[in-house]
């Protein structure tokens, strides 16, 4: 292993969230690249219980955010206090940007089992740690976006309009929608 804690910290330092894309798509092979590094991270229970998908399709990222977008102005329409309504639509002022993102990672973890739900209840989840598992792979996938010149923003912000992110992302019923990730080539390096 000949990775120095300089060049770790060089890159931690290095990374900064992207939000504003290139409109070029990403070269062949760095969404395998970007894998390669997600697949890498540690897992609660030694498990393969994450999965990282990719989309790239121009139309289906703007539709994705769209929809989100629609989805999250609904869910404020029906908040009745005008002040809840005002301060939850600043908070989601920042969820639905990813429309021009060349790519999209879409990070998945398996629900907890029936006996843990059982046993847990509600805080099952804490023990599966298949969102934890989620973040550290995720950030594993930043860090390689960062090592391969690519810019990145980790989303949780559209999990708020969750049922409308998990129908169009098509995430089967046994599978929790963990993060999003947009991807691409920072603007201003164009
Ligand atoms: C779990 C997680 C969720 C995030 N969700 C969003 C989001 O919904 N929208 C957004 O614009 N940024 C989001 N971010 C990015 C953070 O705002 C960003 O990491 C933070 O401001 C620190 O900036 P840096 O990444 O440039 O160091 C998220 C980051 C993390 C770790």
């Amino acid at each position: 292993m000949s990775v120095s804690h300089d060049d770790l910290l060089a890159l931690l330092q290095a990374r900064h969230s992207c939000r504003e894309f290139a409109p070029r798509p990403l070269e062949t092979g760095m969404l395998e690249a970007l894998e390669a590094a997600f697949s890498q991270a540690p897992q609660a229970g030694g498990a393969r219980h994450l999965a990282c998908t990719f989309i790239t399709d121009a139309d289906t990222i703007r539709e994705l955010a769209d929809a989100g977008r629609r989805a999250f102005a609904g869910l404020c329409n029906e908040i009745p206090s005008a002040f809840a309504r005002e301060e939850t639509r600043r908070y989601g002022e920042n969820f639905f940007w990813f429309a021009d993102a060349p790519a999209l990672a879409v990070v998945t973890c398996r629900k907890p089992p029936a006996f843990l739900r059982v046993a847990m209840g509600d805080k099952a989840a804490l023990l599966w740690g298949g969102e934890l598992s989620g973040a550290m792979a995720a950030f594993a996938l930043l860090l390689a976006a960062q090592t391969l010149g690519l810019g990145a923003c980790c989303l949780t912000g559209p999990l708020i309009v969750w049922r409308e992110m998990e129908t169009r992302l098509a995430i089967p019923k046994h599978d929790n929608l963990v993060l999003l990730a947009a991807l691409g080539h920072r603007k201003d390096k164009t």
